[in-house]
């Protein structure tokens, strides 16, 4: 068995799974979103502090299992320095207790390999993966775990992080993404044009994303509500619907511009990753790209999708396979 930590950010998770069969034997997560959300955010050093009561209490549910692990994999990036180093540190840690192999698993492979948790399966040909997180928004051609190839990526703000900032100006709460589908199921998506971020003339060709403009137009949209009283409940579902078609479009829109232009993928398989590919919306707006272009799409399981170590155990078990270890 392997044992694997996330700490890259605000949730504090460890995984056992099955080396041979691929199978999850146990998965648990603290998640920290309640004591962030009183700052409209993730608060590094708050998180940092977090993680130190929360992986040594998940730790010692994983005691039964110590005699049967061969290695130890942990997210050691992308990711907050002052998190990672708490995950780092305990599993250098059990490396040497144990004395068993230490693995250094990626952050944005783990979401990939979400893909692939409980089942042996992996790549039978390279995959187009739409990565959708807090910290990033990435078309990714994959093959693996190494040497993928990052074909679009966000020249600001990520997609997640997006909907965060549009729930704090509306002070709905944090983590937002949840929050904001939920409403704006209530709302007009067509009430406020919002501009589609880079589809006019000369950004159409660019195949990159970009959410601050459209963050700044609700931004001002909701001040100019606000100095005309009219930021009602329905105003704020509508505001809710009408920035999610847009920031859904976009991603949309771009990611057709790849398959038009680039041929390789037709046919193959398309797959939605990150927390963010938990949104309902997003899933079948892509569903029906995918139809369009004969791909079979593929998604995580929503319990899956944000951060947890049930993924990076997925990629240790592939890196351990490889004999991809590294010095304590
Ligand atoms: O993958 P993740 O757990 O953490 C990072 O690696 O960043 O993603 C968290 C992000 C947050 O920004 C959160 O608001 C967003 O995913 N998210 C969503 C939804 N659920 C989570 N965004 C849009 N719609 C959702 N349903
Ligand atoms: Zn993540």
């Amino acid at each position: 068995m392997i044992l694997s930590i996330e700490s890259s950010c605000d949730d504090s998770a460890i995984a056992i799974s099955d080396i041979q069969t691929c199978s999850l034997i146990f998965h648990k997560k603290i998640s920290q979103e309640l004591k962030h959300s009183y700052h409209g955010g993730v608060v590094p050093e708050l998180a940092s502090r977090l993680h130190i009561q929360a992986l040594p209490k998940i730790l010692s549910e994983c005691e039964p299992y110590f005699d049967k692990l061969k290695a130890v994999c942990v997210t050691t990036e992308p990711g907050l320095n002052i998190t990672l180093t708490q995950g780092i540190m305990m599993a250098k840690a059990i490396s040497i207790s144990l004395g068993i192999k230490y693995i250094k698993t990626n952050h944005l492979s783990g979401h990939i390999y979400s893909l692939f948790i409980n089942n042996p399966t992996s790549f039978d040909s390279n995959i187009c993966v739409l990565l959708i997180s807090g910290g990033h928004t990435q078309i990714i051609n994959a093959n693996g775990y190494k040497n993928n190839e990052i074909l679009a990526n966000t020249s600001d703000d990520s997609f997640g992080e997006s909907f965060d900032k549009v729930a704090r100006m509306l002070d709905l709460g944090y983590p937002g993404g949840a929050i904001i589908e939920q409403l704006a199921k209530k709302g007009d998506e067509r009430f406020f044009n919002f501009p589609i971020p880079l589809s006019k003339n000369k950004q159409n060709a660019k195949l990159e994303f970009s959410f601050s403009g459209l963050k700044n137009a609700v931004r001002l949209q909701i001040q100019e509500l606000k100095d005309n009283n009219q930021l009602t409940h329905e105003n704020i579902y509508n505001i809710c619907a009408s920035f999610q078609r847009v920031g859904v479009e976009h991603l949309y829109q771009k990611t057709k511009l790849l398959l038009q232009t680039n041929n390789t993928f037709r046919g193959k398989k398309f797959a939605i990753v990150g927390g963010a590919s938990a949104n309902l919306y997003v899933r079948e707006k892509f569903s029906a790209l995918c139809k369009e272009y004969d791909m079979e799409i593929m998604f995580a399981p929503l319990e899956y999708c944000s951060d947890n170590a049930a993924m990076i155990g997925r990629v240790g078990i592939e890196q351990y396979k490889d004999g991809d270890f590294s010095d304590v």
